[in-house]
């Protein structure tokens, strides 16, 4: 590929997306970041202006939800490219909520699909046609190590990124014959805003008749420590760069190593019983931590008649 690519990255408000820009930028690239808020893309704009002997960051102005959105950043890509197109997408835009499954609301499972699959994927056609009209082009999936397995609490989140990574082996082969690769970058646990939206978005679920009270209290817990000890998104940044630019890109990138590699190795590697004993106990997703009494409310609840439940 030419030193200087041209590549959009969705989600570039926060977090990994902002990073990644920035990390584009300084080594020369001409980014399209795009996001939603217009504040935080006027704020990364600022910080890349600073930037001595980089390249160059234009700001766009996208929701992956929505098609008249994408086909606006379509229209204005091509503006900022003088009709050229963009050299590689990098799908990053996602977010997660932390709820067990038998609690989450269709609203609250869709709208984590409509961000991380359908918006992934309507982006994919929105581009695909200006790389395939050009015989040239890369596709930057930012999946998860959740991609590859599920952990409690993130049943919902982790189909979404299981869903990505299908898509993505599916698309690999699919866009080949059109010059376009696709490759996957699986993130392990990255300190950004992620985890604690994690959270926020599970707010409604986080009452005491909850059966799952206890395990919620937990993980919120548990969420906060783990960005204490998360890496940066440095790491990350440097596989979306990989990912971008290598002339033979690897299929998947894994990072970051003890968090990512050694982790998803170990959790495919041990048995399943095993790996789930572990999470129950980091979770307290056991009858003694869930409370047993409060298992017992809750069972004869659920078996009262409709009309006598208070
Ligand atoms: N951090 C981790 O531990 C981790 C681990 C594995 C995978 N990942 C993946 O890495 C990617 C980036 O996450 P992050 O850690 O950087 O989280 P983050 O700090 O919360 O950033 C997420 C970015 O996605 C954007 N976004 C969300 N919904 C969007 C939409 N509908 N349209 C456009 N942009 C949207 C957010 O913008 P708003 O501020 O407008 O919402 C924000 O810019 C996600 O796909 C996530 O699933 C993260």
């Amino acid at each position: 590929m030419a030193t200087r690519e041209t590549i959009l990255i969705t989600g570039a408000t926060a977090g990994i997306g902002r990073y990644t820009a920035l990390h584009l930028v300084r080594a020369g690239h001409h980014v399209l970041a795009s996001g939603r808020s217009v504040d935080a893309l006027s704020a990364l704009r600022t910080e890349a202006a600073g930037i001595a002997n980089g390249g160059k960051l234009d700001t766009l102005r996208l929701d992956v939800t929505s098609a008249a959105s994408i086909a606006a950043a379509v229209t204005e890509s091509d503006r900022l490219t003088a009709g050229r197109g963009i050299d590689v997408l990098v799908n990053n835009a996602g977010f997660g909520i932390a709820v067990p499954v038998a609690e989450i609301s269709d609203a609250d499972l869709r709208s984590q699909f409509d961000t991380n699959v359908f918006g992934l994927v309507a982006m994919v056609r929105a581009f695909v046609p200006q790389m395939r009209a050009r015989g040239r082009g890369r596709i930057v999936n930012v999946s998860s190590i959740g991609g590859k397995i599920a952990l409690p609490f993130f049943g919902g989140y982790n189909a979404t990124k299981h869903a990505v990574e299908a898509l993505s082996d599916a698309m690999r082969v699919e866009l080949k014959p059109f010059g376009i690769q696709v490759a996957v970058v699986e993130p392990g646990a990255i300190r950004t805003n992620f985890a604690t939206r994690t959270v926020d978005e599970a707010k409604s679920y986080r009452t005491s008749d909850s059966p799952y009270a206890a395990a919620h209290a937990t993980y919120v817990k548990l969420a906060k420590r783990a960005d204490d000890f998360a890496p940066g998104p440095k790491v990350i940044a440097r596989a979306i760069e990989k990912a971008a630019l290598s002339r033979r890109p690897r299929v998947r990138y894994v990072a970051p190593f003890f968090g990512g590699r050694v982790l998803l190795r170990l959790v495919q590697l041990l048995p399943a019983r095993l790996i789930d004993f572990a999470f129950a106990q980091a979770l307290g997703l056991t009858r003694k931590k869930l409370g047993a009494s409060s298992l017992e409310v809750h069972a004869q609840k659920a078996l009262a008649p409709a009309g006598s439940r208070s």
